[in-house]
């Protein structure tokens, strides 16, 4: 059986809608559970599939999990080993993050060599160096990577020659175990990097800095389990403002006031949406035409967020004139723009710049090639005159927890369908 979204494109939306947890938040969180032993409890954390496979990681590791609605329980107290195993590490590149949790608990860790995946090559350089200034020793064998420290990990001073978010994730990981003082400099700056900050001094961890330009952890003291909520996914966010955008009408997210969201209202505003945002609110409304927004480069926060840019290459698309998105973060993140084509629209990629004329969209059926690209074409077909069927939903249900029924509580006409390959 395989399934596909069906939309009947073409009529704005009416709605009200709640954001879920950050993926890119629980990921690293879940992952630091390992670092103290207990029960620790995540509230706010998505049932998305990337979310189960972290899950499935700590159970091989030992741990007791079970989730109840948006919140999960993890149990360390009966963890064993310190291999992530390859058939997640397959599934999901975040799985690297388990490593630095492992090597600050075990003073070891295994995993298989991630390779590259849907968004282009994606080494894991930077994290491996970051081990080694920690003082890991590392080796690979058999497409296996090994770390051990069989002295224990001692704090250093590193700094990142890009600001790597899975790289920073993964040092300030190893840092808590290390004895003495970590300093990191330039390391990623997102709120998911001072969500996972705030998850480490629950558990009792000294860290401070995180999202400015030097992280500093004070590691090797005793840790003990916390309960956190997860903050509210600023990508998902974006997603259900640009699905107004593109079909136009009004609509209000829950759970979140947009503040890690700048560059992204600016595009919106420019392309002639109107928001107004409260305390834990954000509603936006589009009556008129939707307008091309002009040129946007993505880059690291606080530039505009990489994982948003195909949702604005679908506003794009539909917008009356031009717009010029320019990708620096990811090599192969225009696949979507072959969708878009598709459904009319007039989209031309030279390099890492894909120039937009827009006009009038129509259904189309398409396939979702990574997890952006494919909420992006749901949101196109709802702006686009006639049906769609949107296939390759694995990809979107890795990072959205239902994205068919919250665009639906968005006024969408859109339905997930179970059907025969
Ligand atoms: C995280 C997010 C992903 C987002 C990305 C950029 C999670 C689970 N995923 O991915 O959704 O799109 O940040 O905001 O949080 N790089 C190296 N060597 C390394 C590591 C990274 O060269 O060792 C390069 C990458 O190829 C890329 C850039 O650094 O060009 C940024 O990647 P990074 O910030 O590490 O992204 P992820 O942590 O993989």
């Amino acid at each position: 059986m395989m399934e596909y979204f069906a939309v009947a494109g073409g009529s704005p939306l009416a709605g009200r809608v709640a954001v879920h947890g950050a993926k890119n938040s629980a990921l690293p969180i879940l992952a630091a559970t390992l670092l103290a032993d207990g029960e620790s409890v995540l509230h706010n954390c998505p049932a998305l599939t990337d979310c189960d496979a972290a899950l499935e990681i700590l159970s091989c590791l030992g741990c007791r999990v079970r989730r109840e609605g948006d919140t999960v329980t993890v149990n360390t107290a009966c963890r064993r080993g310190h291999a992530v195993p390859d058939h997640l590490m397959g599934r999901m590149r975040a799985s690297v993050l388990f490593l630095g949790a492992l090597l600050a608990r075990e003073g070891a860790a295994e995993a298989c060599w991630p390779g590259g995946c849907a968004l282009g090559a994606r080494p894991i350089d930077l994290h491996i160096q970051a081990f080694q200034a920690l003082g890991a020793q590392g080796r690979s064998w058999n497409g296996q990577l090994f770390f051990h420290a069989p002295g224990g990990l001692s704090g250093c001073r590193i700094a990142l020659p890009i600001p790597s978010v899975g790289a920073t994730e993964n040092a300030m990981l190893a840092a808590c175990g290390a004895r003495g003082l970590t300093i990191l400099d330039n390391p990623a700056r997102e709120p998911e990097i001072v969500d996972l900050q705030n998850f480490l001094r629950c558990l009792g961890a000294r860290v401070s800095g995180a999202g400015t330009g030097r992280i500093v952890v004070e590691g090797g003291r005793p840790l003990h389990p916390g309960e956190y909520t997860v903050m509210a996914d600023r990508i998902v966010a974006a997603t259900y403002l640009c699905a107004v955008a593109c079909a136009g009408g009004e609509g209000e997210l829950l759970g979140t006031d947009g503040a890690c969201l700048g560059p992204v209202l600016a595009a919106l505003t420019a392309a002639g949406c109107t928001l107004d945002r409260g305390p834990g609110r954000l509603a936006i409304r589009r009556g008129g035409e939707l307008r091309g927004f002009g040129a946007l480069r993505t880059g690291p926060y606080p530039g505009f967020p990489t994982d948003a840019q195909p949702l604005l290459g679908a506003v794009a698309a539909g917008a009356r004139g031009q717009s010029r998105i320019t990708e620096t973060i990811f090599d192969r993140r225009f696949r979507y723009t072959e969708g878009l084509a598709a459904m009319g629209a007039a989209v031309q990629v030279e390099g890492d710049t894909a120039c937009f004329s827009g006009r009038p969209l129509h259904g189309a059926w398409v396939e979702a090639a990574d997890l952006r690209g494919g909420a992006a074409l749901t949101l196109a077909a709802l702006g686009a005159r006639g049906e769609s069927v949107i296939g390759g939903l694995p990809h979107i249900d890795r990072g959205y927890q239902g994205l068919e029924k919250a665009l639906a509580a968005l006024g969408g006409h859109i339905r997930r369908v179970t059907g025969p390959a």
